[in-house]
């Protein structure tokens, strides 16, 4: 009607300031506080990303210290949680419980938490960033027939997460510090993306002053389409289906045919148009754990060959389409021994500091509510017509 842009997709539209992450998609830079990546992949641990995320800084040593040991200390859940756990499926996928279950926290932090108090809005924060791995592993257990565990303060944030997974009752779990190295590094290269579907729903929520557990649970939701962090899961079964390098050509083939709706997962970015720097520490990451833990997957050389080939097709490089964070993270967690369904909720734990720190940041100033208009396409004003006259 002329007084709005019509931008399906939000393909130009910014719909927020943020200090949070910074995105140059043709050069492949993603920095958070300025930092790139690379650098906090290498060099920096999952926590201390949470904390510059949370605080546009890096802490010092007291600091860190500090942030740690808050973090650690809010590790457990309602002991009631679990019977949420109870009234799902046994073989519910873990990211539909994990919709549910998150959102349910709203249900313990609601009543004595006022969202316009910064102090309760950082309590929120190291609640969700410390619940997030005993959740995501009672979900696990759950599917797997298996007493819930319960976390381990003198753990590190992987440690205890790999802990809550794999030890039992009857049997602990030495955790292999490669294992527990590359755990936390996943979740750092998943720490956060700046305005991606997820985030714009957790921002979207928040701005109506939604319950902040009940934002994350709607970012949950949204991250659990195939294309966003359900990626990762669709990789390993694109991998699964295609089998072998002889059926490579076969594959392409489906994928460039404009009649089929194949696509080759773990390929492509809205705003990556050169590489997307996380899949390229990813992937070293992947040799780096397969080669120490002595494994040699054929799903590892088969995604190496389908990249190459993609890398050299004119199909993928006028469309400026590049392995993402999700095409290589799979193959990783699966020979840390993560299982398939898995993959998003891992997905979905390293992204929760970058969804609390967006909605911290939208809450420390003056925000209105979301309300995006439409172009309205439907039939004119008619009158009601009665039954008999249909
Ligand atoms: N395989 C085959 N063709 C593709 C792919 C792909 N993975 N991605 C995009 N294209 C084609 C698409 O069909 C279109 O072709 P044409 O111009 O002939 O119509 C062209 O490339 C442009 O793609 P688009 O769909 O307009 O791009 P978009 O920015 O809307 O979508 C995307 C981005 C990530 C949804 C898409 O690339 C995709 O579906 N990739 C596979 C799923 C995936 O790996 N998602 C994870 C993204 S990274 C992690 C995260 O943020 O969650």
């Amino acid at each position: 009607n002329g007084y709005f842009t019509y931008d399906p997709g939000f393909m130009a539209t910014s719909a927020c300031e943020s200090k949070i992450t910074f995105i140059d998609g043709d050069k492949g830079i993603l920095l958070h506080g300025g930092y790139p990546i690379e650098q906090l992949a290498e060099k920096s641990d999952y926590l201390e990303t949470c904390y510059l995320l949370l605080n546009g800084e890096l802490p010092n040593a007291a600091q860190k210290e500090d942030f740690v040991s808050r973090v650690m200390n809010h590790t457990m859940v309602h002991e009631q949680l679990q019977f949420f756990y109870r009234g799902f499926r046994r073989d519910a996928h873990p990211m539909a419980v994990m919709c549910g279950v998150v959102g349910a926290l709203s249900a313990f932090y609601h009543d004595n938490l006022d969202i316009n108090d910064p102090e309760h809005r950082r309590i929120a924060a190291i609640r969700l960033i410390a619940k997030m791995p005993t959740m995501a592993a009672m979900s696990y257990k759950y599917s797997a027939g298996q007493p819930f565990m319960y976390p381990r303060n003198d753990l590190g944030y992987a440690e205890n997460f790999l802990h809550m997974m794999f030890a039992t009752p009857c049997a602990d779990y030495k955790v292999n510090p490669i294992v527990a190295r590359a755990m936390d590094r996943i979740f750092v290269l998943h720490a956060d993306h700046e305005q991606n579907a997820s985030t714009s729903t957790v921002r979207l929520t928040g701005s109506t002053g939604a319950n902040p557990y009940a934002c994350i649970a709607a970012g949950i939701a949204a991250l659990w389409g195939p294309s966003h962090g359900g990626a990762n899961e669709a990789v390993l079964k694109m991998l699964d289906e295609i089998g072998d390098v002889s059926k490579l050509d076969d594959f392409i083939k489906r994928v460039k045919d404009k009649n089929d709706s194949t696509k080759l997962m773990g390929f492509g970015h809205r705003v990556y148009k050169n590489f997307d720097p996380r899949a390229k520490v990813m992937k070293q990451t992947c040799d780096e754990v397969l080669t120490a833990l002595g494994i040699h997957d054929p799903q590892l050389e088969l995604a190496m060959k389908l990249e190459e080939i993609a890398l050299n097709d004119e199909y993928f490089v006028s469309r400026k389409l590049y392995p993402n964070v999700d095409f290589y993270s799979g193959i990783i967690l699966k020979a840390i021994g993560i299982p398939t369904s898995m993959f998003t909720v891992i997905f979905a734990l390293g992204r929760t500091p970058g969804w609390i720190a967006h909605w911290l940041e939208m809450h420390s100033a003056p925000y209105k509510i979301s309300r995006p208009r439409q172009l309205y396409t439907g039939p004119v004003q008619r009158d009601f017509v009665p039954m008999d006259k249909r």
